[in-house]
């Protein structure tokens, strides 16, 4: 038997979709923990490509099962396609989903007031999901949840209720129209039949499988420095992707979790706003999104490229507990002549001690490089850690040291064949 919590160690798109495939094969159960339909995780099997947003990937994989916990917000819309993509590429579904009860629904007026925020002068950059604002709703202690959907005249109630008081908001504070009241009570009140055959007592299920010596897996989205808590506050997502996440939006205690593998991307993106030290704004970050295809799953959006921030990568190895990584996207860096990893963040003429809290001070520090002689090879073919070029080696050594984690999985490439196991 064993826990394990997956979570992204940067601005998230690590590559969790392929990692959490890979890693599929040996759990007997995936859960996600937190976000909602803002993820993207990018599946490549043989010429297939799946991109899935809020089921685990583990659903490609025969007999996992894949739990949505109650740290996730669910856009019932966006979970209904999902399921018929799915079903349509030929995956089995009935059975093999359970949806927590305690999970909380997105609304139309979450989406509304997603843009709306997003139109002021703060502009986060989101994917325009309505996570925040379901999130806002959550702890209001306002939300609707999964559960709702089981009993039809309570859902209406509250749907009614809180549709009278963002209508308010709607015309009052932000003087745009209502939005339908009779339409959005119809919509909703279609998806218990849809939906109730998925809904489950998520911690007690989770909780029979570890006592029953299942291998469970809790696969976070989005990444550690888009937490709320631990985060390029406010330039974050409303949720905890941090480990921590992983049982307060499941109901596994902290006691099950035996291990916590960080997915690494051996260079850094980011999509949205927010400060990112080792952006790369020429060539080399052309080059990055290019050949790393870094484009958003979600939104389309281009993301930002620059070099491995080894600093940010030691506090979040730290914030999360990280003991094993995943280094993934290692292949893009082929064909450079030099790669560089910063090594620590200077500010006012010194090197800062620790991560900054502050996104004003982290938008001021100037990056302190380490540089690598890059390899020419292309590495996709390589299929053990002793295949790879030596400065491929080096620049690996090099990440392990300085950031202080095992490296159990190298990804040279989207297909599950293109993955060393260094175990
Ligand atoms: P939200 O999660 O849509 O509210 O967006 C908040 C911030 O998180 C924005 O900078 C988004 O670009 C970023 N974000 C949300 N989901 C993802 C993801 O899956 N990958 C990378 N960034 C994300």
């Amino acid at each position: 038997m064993s826990v394990s919590v997956l979570v992204g160690s940067q601005w998230g798109d690590e590559g969790k979709g392929k990692i959490v495939d890979i890693l599929s094969e040996r759990f007997d159960v995936v859960a996600r923990y937190q976000g909602g339909a803002n993820a993207g995780h990018t599946i490549q099997i043989d010429d297939n490509q799946y991109i899935l947003h809020l089921i685990p990937s583990g659903i490609l994989r025969d007999g996992v099962k894949c739990v949505i916990g109650n740290g996730v917000v669910i856009d019932p819309n966006a979970l209904l396609d999902e399921i018929e993509f799915i079903e349509n590429n030929d995956f089995d579904i009935e059975g093999r989903l359970f949806i927590s009860q305690n999970a909380h629904l997105i609304m139309p007026y979450h989406k509304l007031l997603d843009s709306i925020s997003e139109s002021g002068t703060k502009k986060i950059g989101t994917t325009g999901r309505g996570i925040g604002p379901c999130y806002i709703d959550k702890y209001a202690r306002k939300g609707i949840r999964i559960v709702d959907l089981l009993n039809r005249d309570l859902l209406e109630k509250k749907i009614r209720e809180n549709l009278q008081e963002k209508n308010n908001l709607l015309k009052k504070v932000y003087n745009i129209e209502e939005l339908d009241v009779e339409a959005i009570v119809e919509e909703y009140l279609t998806f218990d039949k849809k939906i109730d055959k998925y809904i489950a007592d998520v911690p007690s299920l989770l909780n029979r499988e570890i006592a029953d010596g299942k291998n469970v897996l809790l696969e976070g989205a989005q990444g550690a420095l888009l937490d709320v808590d631990f985060g390029t506050y406010p330039y974050v997502t409303s949720s905890s992707p941090t480990s921590g996440g992983a049982c307060t939006g499941t109901g596994i205690p902290p006691t099950k979790i035996d291990s916590v593998i960080g997915i690494v991307k051996a260079y850094t993106t980011r999509v949205g706003n927010g400060p990112f030290p080792t952006e790369l704004e020429d060539e080399v970050g052309e080059h990055l999104r290019k050949v790393g295809a870094e484009f958003g799953a979600t939104t389309g959006r281009p993301r930002r490229c620059g070099w491995f921030d080894a600093f940010a990568m030691k506090y979040t190895t730290m914030v999360n507990g990280i003991d094993h990584a995943a280094i993934t996207k290692l292949d893009v860096l082929s064909g450079l002549d030099e790669i560089k990893v910063c090594v620590a963040y200077e500010h006012n003429g010194k090197n800062l001690k620790t991560f900054p809290s502050e996104v004003e001070r982290l938008d001021q520090v100037t990056p302190v490089y380490e540089t690598f002689k890059g390899w020419k090879k292309d590495i996709s073919g390589c299929k053990s850690y002793d295949e790879l070029p030596s400065e491929t080696k080096t620049y690996l050594d090099y990440l392990k040291g300085t950031c202080g984690f095992e490296i159990s999985y190298v990804s040279v490439g989207p297909r599950r064949s293109e993955t060393i196991v260094c175990e």
